[in-house]
């Protein structure tokens, strides 16, 4: 679907698992979950290297070391620059990555971008405008905008596709620039830490051969969803590896992602062609026919494929001190509401206005506070997001189930219903400020509307069995995050004020600041 000359709506088609989101096609990406696991090594070497490090180097250039300059650990960077913080950034490969991840950035996110005074990034790297999705069912089409009107969002109300690594670059550029910023091309191997506080950490610069140690009163881990280190800070038991519906969207003024799953257990080989086959036979024929001819005929031309696991992991803090966990590796939502960062960037805005106070970072007692009162700060936007990104993936995911084709039916009809419930998941979805509460009541809605299609036009007894399942799995869903993301935390009244206040409130005064 076409809406305008330069804006691009997002297709979804919900037969079997597939949603598609719109445009011509040239690379396809195959999503699947792999299992990763890492673990913690050589801790004695490094131990030594520690404590060979001599007390003198103990004062740091640094108030902050960065490890990692992702979208979260560059847009830190250069926040806490601004603010007058040394800042030591290292990162594994400078090079402009090539990656199908953080691609779409919701409204939400380009607002914190711009409260970090930093939208311009998304400016002159051929980055699409979106205004919403269109929603393909059993050959029915619906279109979602994103709410143009009533809504408290202050900003204009779109969504950006790109390359993600262009915008790394620009991220990293913009740190760079900065002269209290030192930006280095290394490998951190571990953390330094001393009786539960982390000191810094030992690394490996790219151009040296023998691995160095940096310290300073603050750590920040922000090196992604493949996170080694995090690992030696958090229990990781809770990552989940999730499958990934099928989108599509397009990425420049020429290309089109399009992202389909296929269960871990049944990938075809992409060695010997199989997996050409297969997007041809199976996928294809549930491209909306518009589209179909031009999916087919870039398999044939050899578009590119990449097979990437996806997980998502709600957000734990670690009991060691000096040391904040961000992005990915502290927190990772299902990619199909494609928010990662949106919330990394909400987040470091949080941490910017929490840290602007401290003089001296090197109060662990303080710092420790910072962490905690941003933990609780985040959780309406990432509770949300969240949660969610697994009513979605639960929901759109096709099954034989007659309960869940129900709730996919029903998501379908609320989602395309227009009005309150249209513009209210949407605003959810963009970022776009809606309270917290919403969502469940969303969620309710949506689990009502599908009751009422499986108990029409009159109600069985099997009907009434599957309406109570889906109720159960309705509620299920919702404990199991209440429980993670702390119930106070997500649903008492409380948080909404704070968050409010404290966060879009305080954050919105600094846009205030930085434009004037
Ligand atoms: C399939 C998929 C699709 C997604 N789509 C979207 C989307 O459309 N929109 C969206 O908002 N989010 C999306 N996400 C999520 C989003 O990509 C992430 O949330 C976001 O990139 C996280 O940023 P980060 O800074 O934490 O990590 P990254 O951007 O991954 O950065 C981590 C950095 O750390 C570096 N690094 C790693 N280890 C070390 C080390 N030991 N030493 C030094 N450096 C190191 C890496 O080189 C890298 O540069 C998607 C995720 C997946 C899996
Ligand atoms: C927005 O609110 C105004 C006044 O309450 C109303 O007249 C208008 O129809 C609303 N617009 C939408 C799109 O809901
Ligand atoms: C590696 O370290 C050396 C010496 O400390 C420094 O001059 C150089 O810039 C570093 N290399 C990179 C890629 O940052
Ligand atoms: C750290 O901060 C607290 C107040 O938050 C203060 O009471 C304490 O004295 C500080 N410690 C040091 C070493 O400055």
């Amino acid at each position: 679907m076409i809406n305008g000359g330069e804006s691009i709506e997002v297709v979804r088609k919900m037969d079997l698992p597939h949603v598609w989101l719109w445009t011509m096609l040239l690379a396809f990406v195959l999503t699947w979950m792999i299992f990763h696991f890492n673990n913690q090594r050589k801790k004695k070497s490094m131990l030594k290297l520690a404590e060979a490090a001599t007390e003198e180097i103990r004062e740091g250039v640094a108030d902050i070391i960065i490890v990692g300059a992702g979208v979260g650990g560059s847009a830190l960077a250069y926040a806490l620059a601004k603010d007058g913080r040394r800042v030591h950034v290292i990162e594994r490969d400078m090079r402009e990555p090539e990656r199908i991840m953080g691609e779409v950035m919701q409204p939400g996110g380009r607002f914190m971008l711009a409260k970090l005074g930093l939208q311009d990034c998304l400016e002159g790297i051929d980055a699409q405008k979106l205004t919403g999705l269109a929603v393909y069912k059993d050959g029915k089409e619906g279109v979602l905008p994103f709410p143009v009107e009533n809504n408290t969002f202050p900003y204009e109300p779109s969504a950006r596709s790109f390359h993600n690594g262009r915008l790394v670059q620009r991220l990293r550029q913009r740190a760079s620039s900065l002269p209290n910023v030192h930006m280095e091309e290394g490998t951190v191997k571990s953390l330094i830490e001393e009786k539960g506080v982390i000191k810094g950490v030992i690394y490996k610069n790219t151009t040296a051969c023998q691995e160095t140690t940096a310290f300073a009163p603050l750590t920040v881990v922000c090196d992604g969803c493949y996170s080694n280190l995090r690992r030696s800070l958090v229990d990781s038991s809770e990552e989940v590896h999730t499958p990934m519906v099928c989108i599509m969207y397009q990425i420049s003024s020429d290309e089109v992602r399009c992202i389909a799953e296929i269960p871990a257990d049944s990938v075809p080989s992409m060695a010997n062609g199989e997996m050409s086959t297969f997007l041809k036979e199976s996928m294809a024929p549930q491209i909306p026919t518009q589209l179909r001819e031009i999916f087919i005929k870039g398999i044939n031309d050899g578009a590119s494929m990449k097979l990437v696991p996806t997980k998502s992991m709600s957000a734990t803090l670690s009991e060691k001190k000096g040391v904040i966990v961000l992005g990915d590796a502290f927190n990772m939502q299902h990619p199909l509401i494609a928010s990662g960062m949106m919330v990394v960037l909400s987040d470091v805005l949080i941490l910017r206005h929490l840290l602007k106070p401290l003089e001296n970072l090197a109060n662990v007692t303080q710092v420790s506070q910072v962490i905690k009162n941003f933990n609780d700060i985040r959780k309406p936007m990432s509770a949300t997001v969240n949660t969610l990104g697994d009513a979605f993936s639960q929901v759109l995911v096709a099954s034989k189930d007659e309960a869940k084709e129900a709730m996919r039916q029903g998501c379908y009809d609320y989602l395309c219903s227009g009005g309150f419930r249209t513009s209210g998941l949407m605003a959810l979805l963009g970022g776009m400020n809606p309270p917290p509460l919403s969502l469940v009541l969303h969620i309710f809605g949506i689990t009502f509307t599908s009751i009422g299609h499986l108990l029409s036009p009159f109600p069985t007894p099997l009907r009434i069995w599957h309406s109570l399942r889906l109720f159960v799995s309705t509620i299920k869903m919702l404990g199991h995050h209440i429980k993670v993301e702390g119930a106070r935390q997500m649903l008492y009244p409380e948080s909404t004020p704070m968050y409010h206040r404290s966060y879009m409130a305080a954050t919105a005064l600094q846009l205030n600041d930085d434009v004037s």
